[in-house]
């Protein structure tokens, strides 16, 4: 399944890409329960995907310390591993259980830059099926603006249908 997919290239308009590896992604973890299993996929094979990712991954929501994210699966240069709820652009995404789409990290307030190539991000909120925030998805590119509405949906509809279903 793995090999299939590396050597497959995906092709066409953004909005079909991420209908295409949202159906890889599907196939690839039928079956497969495991959190940290489900994550990784899902960082690898959309950072595999898409030129415009440049750091890829996850920001878990602590049991151990409450109000605080612990970096997850990721693809990417290093990141940094605790975010405060309400910090940075992750933090605010996880306080506010609400996307965070940013067009110029340097102009959000609080911006935690773990690698100063950084430009433009998205962070998506991630729930589990009973609706409890259980991560954030962090997409940073080094373009400026590179991410929109059709990053949003297709990103939203993975993570609901990997982690919420
Ligand atoms: N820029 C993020 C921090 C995480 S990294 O970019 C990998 C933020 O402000 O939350």
């Amino acid at each position: 399944m793995a090999e299939a997919f590396n050597d497959k290239v995906l092709t066409g308009a953004k909005a079909e890409r991420y209908a295409q590896v949202a159906e890889e992604i599907a196939a690839v973890l039928a079956g497969e329960p495991n959190l940290t299993a489900r994550m990784a996929t899902v960082a690898s094979m959309l950072a595999a995907t898409f030129e415009h990712y440049f750091w890829t991954g996850f920001y878990v929501v602590d049991p151990d310390r409450p109000g605080e994210l612990v970096v997850g699966p990721y693809q990417g240069t290093l990141g940094c591993l605790r975010i405060a709820f309400g910090r940075g652009v992750c933090g605010t995404a996880a306080e506010t259980q609400r996307v965070q789409l940013v067009a110029d990290v340097h102009a959000f307030p609080g911006h935690i830059a773990c690698d100063s190539r950084s430009a433009s991000e998205i962070v998506i909120p991630v729930f589990d099926a009973q609706g409890r925030l259980i991560a954030v998805f962090d997409v940073d590119s080094e373009a400026p603006a590179a991410f929109d509405a059709v990053d949003q949906a297709g990103l939203e509809a993975i993570l609901s249908h990997v982690f919420a279903a």
